[in-house]
C-alpha cells in the first residue's frame, strides 16, 4: 500500500463515473494534492468521453483519463491502488470482490456493505447479498466517528447521505450519555441530487420544482437502518430512531432537525455544547454553529454544521440538534475521498478544504 511517507501519489480509479457521485469524486480527486486519477471506467457499450457527459470537466481532464474505459478488473488493478464504486446498490456488489481479489483498495459509495446485518441488508434491499464474505470484512467510514478502523482497510462502506448527518448530530449525545434513546425523532429534508442521476417520474422539473413533502414514511426509508445501526454501536445498546425524509426543491444539501429527551431534566446546554465540543474538537470538517445551520453554507463543500440547543415547554425539556451538509460531498464523494485519505494515511483534509 501507497502511504504519504512513500511520496508517491495514491491512483484512484472510478467506476460509476457518470453519475453523480462519480462527477464529485473526479472533481474532488482532481485537485487534491496527492492523489491522480487513472482510471475511468463505465458499462456502457458506447464508451463516452467524460467531458461530454459533464463538460465543465473539458480543460481539467487529460484526454487518456477523460475517455472512459472498459470495467476491466486487471486493467483497473494495473493503472490504480484503489477503486471507489458510484453505482446504484447490487451493481456495487457484483464488481467489489474481483476488485478486492485483484488487489485494490475498494471504496464503495452505495448501500451494499453498510449493513454489517447480512439478513437486515436483504430485507431492507429486496435483494440477495451475493457478497458475504467481503460484507465482514468491510468497514464502515465515518471518520470523525470510526476513524481508527480505516487507516489499511480494505473495503470501506462510505455511508449514506441522510446517515451520516444523523449520526454526526447525536453521536455526541449518545456517547455522553446525555439523551433517552427510546424515542428519537429525525426530521430530514434532501436536494433532488439525493437520488441520483436516472430520471424518476417523481423527480421531474414539474413534479419536484416548488414542491416539498415527506417520502419514505410508510414502510419506512432505507437509511432508518443504517442510522439505527451508526447510533446502536455508539450507545452499546439497539437504539431504533423514528426518520422521516423530505424532498426539498433544491438541487443539493440535507438539513436534519433532530428532537431528543434529556436523561437528566435539570442538564444545561452548556454540557450539551460541551459534549459537541469535547467530540468534534480538532475535526476539520464538523463546524459547531451558534446558530441553526443553512445548507447554503455547506453546498459545495465537505463540512457538517452543527447545531444544539435546549428548549423547555413548561416542565419539559427537548434537546434539538440541527445539522447541515450536502448530500454529494459530506454525504458521498466528498466523504469518500477523506475515507481514501485516512486508508492511505494521508493528510485526511487533502483535496478537500
Ligand atoms: N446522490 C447522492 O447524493 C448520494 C449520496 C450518498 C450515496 N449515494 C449512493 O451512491 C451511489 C451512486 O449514486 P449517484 O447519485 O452517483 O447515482 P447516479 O447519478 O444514478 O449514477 C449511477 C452510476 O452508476 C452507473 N451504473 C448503473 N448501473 C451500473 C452497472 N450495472 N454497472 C456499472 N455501472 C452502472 C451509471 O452509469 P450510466 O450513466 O452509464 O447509467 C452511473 O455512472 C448510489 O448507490 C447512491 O445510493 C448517492
Amino acid at each position: 500500500m501507497t502511504t504519504a511517507s512513500d511520496n508517491v501519489k495514491t491512483r484512484a480509479a472510478i467506476i460509476g463515473c457518470t453519475g453523480y457521485t462519480g462527477y464529485h469524486l473526479v472533481d474532488l480527486l482532481l485537485r487534491h494534492p496527492g492523489a491522480e486519477l487513472t482510471y475511468l471506467a463505465s458499462h456502457r457499450a458506447v464508451l463516452p468521453d467524460l467531458r461530454d457527459e459533464f463538460p465543465q470537466l473539458s480543460g481539467r481532464l487529460d484526454d487518456e483519463v477523460a475517455q472512459t474505459r472498459p470495467i476491466d478488473f486487471e486493467a483497473i488493478a494495473e493503472s490504480a491502488d484503489v477503486a471507489f464504486l458510484g453505482l446504484p446498490h447490487k451493481a456495487a456488489m457484483a464488481y467489489a470482490p474481483k476488485l478486492l481479489d485483484a488487489g485494490l483498495r475498494v471504496i464503495d459509495l452505495s448501500a451494499d456493505y453498510r449493513l454489517s446485518d447480512q439478513a437486515l441488508y436483504e430485507e431492507v434491499y429486496d435483494v440477495k447479498h451475493d457478497d458475504p464474505r467481503n460484507l465482514a470484512e468491510a468497514v464502515y467510514g465515518i471518520p470523525e466517528l470510526f476513524r481508527k478502523d480505516l487507516p489499511g482497510a480494505t473495503l470501506v462502506a462510505n455511508p449514506g447521505c441522510y446517515p451520516t448527518a444523523a449520526a454526526l448530530a447525536v453521536a455526541p449525545l449518545l456517547s455522553h450519555s446525555l439523551v433517552k434513546t427510546e424515542r428519537i425523532v429525525i426530521n430530514a429534508a434532501s436536494g433532488v441530487t439525493g437520488a441520483g442521476k436516472s430520471p424518476k417520474p417523481s423527480l421531474h422539473f414539474p413534479e419536484a420544482n416548488q414542491a416539498f413533502g415527506a417520502y419514505g414514511v410508510i414502510g419506512g426509508h432505507r437509511h432508518q437502518p443504517e442510522i439505527a445501526q451508526t447510533l446502536s454501536r455508539i450507545a452499546g445498546h439497539e437504539v431504533s430512531p423514528l426518520f422521516v425524509p423530505h424532498l426539498l426543491p433544491v438541487d443539493r444539501g440535507i438539513l436534519e432537525t433532530i428532537y431528543l429527551e434529556p436523561h437528566d431534566p435539570d442538564v444545561t446546554e452548556e454540557e450539551l455544547i460541551d459534549a459537541f465540543v469535547d467530540a468534534y474538537a480538532g475535526e476539520p470538517f464538523v463546524r459547531l454553529r451558534e446558530s441553526p445551520p443553512n445548507i447554503k453554507h455547506v453546498v459545495g463543500t465537505n463540512f457538517c454544521d452543527l447545531s444544539v440547543r435546549l428548549t423547555t415547554q413548561g416542565d419539559v425539556k427537548t434537546v434539538v440538534v440541527f445539522a447541515a451538509e450536502d448530500n454529494m460531498i459530506k454525504g458521498a464523494s466528498g466523504q469518500a475521498v477523506q475515507n481514501m485519505n485516512a486508508v492511505f494515511e494521508l493528510d485526511e483534509t487533502a483535496g478537500l478544504l
